[in-house]
């Protein structure tokens, strides 16, 4: 299974997928520039991607903590989410995301 993840350079990686596991994991694992600084504890926003349209209605919805911490993200777009508050399972396979910048 993958996921496609284009970094802030517009290049896009194909990466392997694990059931399971969270997708900022797995972007994480991969080794690209992904801060994720609370661990995946919905506390940080710094794991903030931008879901492709095509996906999003098969993205489960958002809790409320992640709404809260998106509020706090930058540059937050309606395909917004915290990246390790998705679980990737098979339905995900072929998934598209966009990192999004981080402040420095
Ligand atoms: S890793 Fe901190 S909110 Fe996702």
């Amino acid at each position: 299974m993958k996921i496609y993840v284009t970094d802030p350079k517009g290049k896009e990686h194909e990466l392997d997928a694990v059931e399971g596991w969270r997708v900022m994991e797995i972007i994480r694992e991969y080794g690209l520039a992904i801060k994720a600084e609370c661990g995946g504890a919905c506390a940080c926003a710094t794991c903030h991607v931008y879901i492709d349209k095509k996906w999003l209605d098969k993205i489960p919805p958002k809790r409320e903590e992640e709404e809260e911490m998106l509020d706090e993200a930058f540059e937050v777009q309606e395909n917004s989410r915290l990246s390790c508050q998705i679980i990737f399972d098979e339905t995900l396979n072929g998934l598209k995301v966009t990192l999004a910048k981080n402040p420095t």
